[in-house]
This record gives C-alpha cells, structure tokens and sequence, in this order.
C-alpha cells in the first residue's frame, strides 16, 4: 500500500517536473524577444499564420516524438539514438544526429547569452529609473548607446555565461525547474499588464490587425523558411533538448496531452508579447522592422510611462533573464553530458570547457552590434549568420531527421507502444503527419538552400 503511493505521488510529481522543465526550455527569448521581431520584419499576420500553422502539424507531433525517443532510450541524446538505432537494425550513422544537436546547442547559445546579457543589463536600467517618462527617442538613444559599447556587451555577456555554466555545473536544474513555477505565472500575469498598456496607447487595433490580418502578398520563400524554423527554435526542437527531459518521463504519462500543455503555453507566451509590443510601435512611430533591438525599444517606453511601471518594469527583466537562464541550461546540457560520457572528464571541467568555447563564439555577436556591424557574408552579419544557420538550418535538418526515425526507421510497434495514445486513428494521424510533412518539410529547405524558393 505504502509503496503504491509513493509510486503515484512520484510519478505525479514527475509528470509535473518534466512539464516543468520542458517549458522552461521551451519559454525564452525565443517568445519574448525573437517572435514579435521577425514578425516585425516579415510583415506580420502572413508570417504569424505559417508560424503557427508549423507549430500545430510539425511542433506538436515533432515534440511527442522526441519525448516518445527520450523516453523509450532513458539516456542522452547521442546515447539514445545509438540504442534506438540498434533495435531498429538501421544505419549506425543515426547518432550522428546527436553530434549536430550537441553543435547546434553551442552555436544557439553563443548568441543567446549575448541578447540575455542585454535583459540583465536592462534589469538595472528599470531599476535606476532609465525608463522613467522617457520618450521613444530617448529610448532609441539609450539603446544605441548600449549596443555601440563592446566592452560592455562583453561584460554582461560574460556575466550572463558564468552563471548558466555555474548552474549546469552544480547539476541543479531541479531548484530551477522550482523557479519556473513562479516563473511562468508571473510572466503572464506582466504580459497582460502589457497588453493592459497596450490598450492606451490608441494604436491597439492596428497592432493586432498587423499581427493578425494575413498579407500574402508580403510572404516570402525566406520569410516561410523563417517562420517554420522559428516553430522549431520557440519550442526547442531538433537538437535532442527535448529528448534529453523526456528520458526521466514515467511510463504511463500521456506524451500527446504533456506535449500539448508545453506547446499551448509556449505559444500563448509568444502571441501575449506580440499583442504588447506592437500597439506600442505604431503608437510611437517606430519601425516594425527595427530588428534584434524591437522589444528593447518599445517596452521601456511602456514602463516609462505606466503607473506602477518602475516595478513591472525590473520585474518583467528579471523574469525574462530567468526565462533565459532555464533555455540556456538546456542549449547546454547535451553538450556537457556527452563530454562527460565519452572523455569521461569531470562535470566542472567540462562546464569550464564548453562555456569558454561558446563564451569566445558569442564575442563575433557581440562585434556584429558595433564594431563588425559591417563586416557581412552573403549580406549577413556575424550574428544573423548564426541565427540563420541554426534556426533555420540545423534545427529543421535536425528536426525532420529525427521525424524519419520516428516515423520510418523505428519499430513501429514500439512507437506505439510508447506512445499509447487513447485511439488508434490518433496514432494514425501523428504518423501522417511525422512522416509526410516531414518529407515535405525537408524539401522545402533544400530547395531553399539550392536557390529555387
Ligand atoms: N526555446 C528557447 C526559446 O524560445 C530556446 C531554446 C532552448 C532552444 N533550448 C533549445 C532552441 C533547443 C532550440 C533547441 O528561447
């Protein structure tokens, strides 16, 4: 008896962990800050629509996969794919799909930590009044001036850094899972405080009409590329992430309904900023298209102005570094696991060594916002280069990959199984959809990296 109800009481604690955690991975810049600036400079409700379009018949099913790999291999990314792909009799090369992963989570993060860094320092400008009644061009200004400085991006750059690769070296995700509890009720409840703001600005309707009413005809070949790979970054795809948190996942957990919570909260999340930020551009004259600095630009201004806005406004800061450190963590751990599985080195060291390497990557971003800002391949700076190359790249290459094994190359029986969805046409459709949009999917990459899109 007594046993029977730590099993229940542990499994549920469990089911709620790995809710947890996935959506602290999955909640990050990648909602608060990246979606409402890509949507600004794609045009807005076309792009939004493929956005989330990608995110119901690739996310979803590609989430259950991944966690439905996790969980049936119970061991890290490059470990599981080995063991999945000696049951299946397939080609060892699969695990070579734990290599990109690991090299995409570096890539990721170099860049990551840069724009965290800018939340941190941001922190401090809420907090010393920097906002307090500052018009937009004061805004503009401030942010120039901070971006313009290399030593001191370095320096919150590094900051930033430190504390992920501290944390992922104490091994204690678990007092961060914690933090995402107060986390994610606290970020909605700020984001509706924006949307409250919002609402004054006047500029309200036509913010949601630019978020909402689809203009096709400002979609392009680039802009579908971007809005999809952006499904895969927001929600922590393709890299094996994922994967990583579904090998503590309990047997009798229904992966479809967990997916479904982590990917509706991801998503409320992203469309909530949208829904802040863009009244405030056109209220204020600003540019949808301004780039990487957009939220930067535009919520101070709403801080600055609100009533109780000093305190939302080092509140929203805060809350928006600590998304960041629980995805950062996640960019991470794959990388510090396999060092320690296959060199066998030390948990510390091999924090010591990954964090210097992305430390060092993350410098070029850095250089991209000022002293490199015109240093371009194929028109790109370091820093879009990167986010290119990953985002759009690796995650969907990554990603798809992982829907062929999911949907071809595993024994479909154990899919099923592990998956035990309530009703076989479930089942049915989840295989439909990972591997033909899959197929699909990959081909529409491919035709965009050879030019033809
Ligand atoms: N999803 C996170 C965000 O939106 C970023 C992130 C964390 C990520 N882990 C990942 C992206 C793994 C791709 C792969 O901010």
């Amino acid at each position: 008896m007594d046993m029977d109800k730590k099993t229940v009481h542990g499994e549920w604690s469990s089911r709620f962990a790995f809710i947890l955690a996935a959506t602290g991975s999955a909640v990050g810049l990648g909602n608060i800050w990246k979606f409402p600036y890509i949507t600004g400079e794609n045009g807005g409700g076309a792009f939004v629509l493929v956005y989330l379009i990608s995110v119901l018949v690739i996310g979803i099913p590609l989430m259950m996969a991944e966690s439905m790999l996790g969980r049936r291999a119970r061991q890290s990314p490059i470990g599981a794919m080995r063991l999945l792909t000696k049951e299946a009799n397939a080609d060892e090369s699969w695990h070579y799909l734990g290599w990109m992963g690991v090299l995409a989570g570096m890539l990721i993060l170099s860049y990551y930590s840069v724009i965290a860094g800018w939340s941190m320092a941001y922190v401090f400008k809420a907090f010393f009044g920097s906002f307090s009644g500052a018009e937009a061009r004061d805004i503009k200004e401030l942010f120039d001036n901070f971006t313009g400085s290399p030593l001191t991006l370095i320096f919150w750059h590094t900051l930033f850094m430190s504390i992920t690769m501290w944390l992922v070296a104490q091994g204690i995700q678990n007092g961060l899972e914690k933090a995402v509890r107060v986390l994610m009720p606290g970020l909605f409840v700020l984001l509706m405080l924006l949307v409250g703001y919002a609402m004054t600005t006047g500029a309200y309707e036509q913010g949601l009409s630019f978020l909402f009413k689809p203009d096709f005809s400002k979609i392009t070949g680039d802009a579908i590329l971007i809005a999809m790979g952006h499904a895969f970054f927001t929600l922590s795809l393709g890299m094996g992430a994922i994967m990583v948190y579904g090998a503590y996942l309990p047997k009798n957990v229904s992966i479809a309904r967990t997916s479904l919570l982590v990917v509706a909260a991801d998503t409320v999340v992203a469309l909530l900023a949208g829904i802040a930020i863009f009244p405030i551009v056109f209220a204020n004259h600003l540019e949808p298209s301004s780039g990487p600095g957009l939220i930067f630009q535009t919520l101070p201004i709403a801080f600055g102005n609100m009533t109780g806005g000093w305190f939302a406004g080092v509140l929203f800061f805060v809350m928006l570094v600590f998304a960041a450190l629980t995805s950062a963590i996640s960019l991470i751990e794959p990388a510090v696991a396999w060092l320690i599985e296959s060199r066998t080195m030390d948990r510390k060291v091999a924090c010591i060594w990954t964090g210097l390497s992305v430390w060092v990557l993350g410098l070029g971003s850095v250089f991209s916002f000022n002293i490199w800002s015109n240093v371009k391949v194929f028109d790109k700076t370091f820093f879009q280069l990167l986010d290119y190359l990953t985002a759009n790249l690796m995650l969907p290459i990554g990603g798809f990959c992982i829907a062929i094994f999911a949907g071809w190359v595993m024994v479909q029986k154990d899919a099923e199984a592990e998956l035990a969805l309530a009703n076989p046409l479930y089942y049915q459709i989840w295989l439909i959809l990972v591997r033909y949009v899959a197929h699909a999917g990959i081909f529409l990459v491919f035709l965009h990296v050879v030019g033809v899109l």
